[in-house]
């Protein structure tokens, strides 16, 4: 019998296993397919003040090994949420869920927190300053440390939930923005959001994503993502949650030997649905077969 229970600032999950926001949607679409109670939480689509419509399409480009995206932050607005979405949640989900809150300004990441943190089916608040699909938000604020620190900061003076930045890895120096994060008060860090990438359709000679660029995920970016995860856990004194290419229950066990507490799973849940039940259901033979009985002891053991 082995442990797979980790918690998150005060937060026990049954297992480290989230799927990553805005590869999830609300929960509803998956739970047609299995008890998505079985999984440690999920974090949710990235959520603005307003309702937004997203980019105009294509929006999607294969690679190989990943794919680009550039959904450009299709959601129904904090308001459409609260209302609709996690009242809808609670009929299928019972555990509490992480909120990802995105935004254009400082008053706008602090008018959606607070609004989010009232919520008792939210246990953590994820601050995504690290979308790279929108102009003037998003990853603008995520790679600047000193946005960084004052978004945290702005946002945890009117929350009482743990508060988790989402970085970017389309920066120079990582460990700087983690630091200015832990700085500003945040309880945790997410990393890492997608690379920023592109195609180009031979035949039409344009780029195949009408916003021409993307943000790049799958299993081709997971050694980046380790790699960031690593440098961030070994030098803030927060937990965090690692994502990045994770598709595999032995990949969740690297990115917690590089020092994640929790593991978030995100474009594998868009190539097979049930690959977070996947991964959970093979983690303690993965863990057996290493000699794993407790998944805490492994954490930044690398
Ligand atoms: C998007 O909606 O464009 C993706 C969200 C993100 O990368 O944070």
């Amino acid at each position: 019998m082995v442990n797979t229970k980790v918690t998150l600032s005060g937060w026990e999950l049954d297992n480290p296993v989230i799927p990553a926001s805005g590869t999830f949607n609300f929960g509803k679409e998956f739970a047609d397919f299995y008890d998505i109670n079985m999984l440690g939480t999920f974090s949710f689509k990235g959520t603005t003040r307003e309702p937004r419509f997203g980019n105009p399409t294509p929006r999607i480009a294969e690679t190989p090994m990943g794919m680009i995206n550039s959904v450009g932050l299709q959601n129904p607005g904090i308001h459409a949420v609260i209302e609709h979405e996690l009242p809808e949640l609670k009929k299928i989900f019972n555990k509490k869920v992480i909120a990802n809150i995105s935004g254009y300004s400082v008053e706008e990441y602090v008018y959606c927190c607070q609004l989010i943190d009232k919520e008792e089916q939210v246990g953590i608040i994820e601050v995504n300053v690290s979308c790279p699909n929108v102009h003037g938000g998003g990853m603008a604020f995520g790679t600047d440390p000193k946005n960084v620190y004052e978004v945290t900061k702005a946002v945890k003076a009117v929350t009482t939930k743990p508060v988790y930045v989402k970085l970017s890895p389309n920066v120079t120096d990582i460990v700087e923005i983690a630091k200015a994060a832990e700085a500003g008060g945040a309880d945790g860090i997410s990393l890492i959001n997608t690379l920023l990438g592109m195609r180009i359709d031979l035949k039409t000679k344009k780029p195949v994503i009408a916003n021409k660029m993307g943000g790049f995920s799958g299993p081709a970016i997971f050694p980046v993502a380790l790699r960031m995860v690593y440098q961030v856990a070994h030098a803030v004194n927060i937990p965090v949650i690692g994502m990045g290419g994770v598709s595999s229950a032995e990949d969740v066990i690297e990115m917690m030997m590089a020092g994640a507490t929790a593991v978030q799973v995100g474009a594998a849940n868009l190539v097979n649905p049930y690959a977070c039940k996947e991964i959970i259901e093979d983690l303690p033979r993965v863990m057996e077969k290493y000699g794993i009985k407790d998944l805490n002891d492994i954490i930044g053991i690398a």
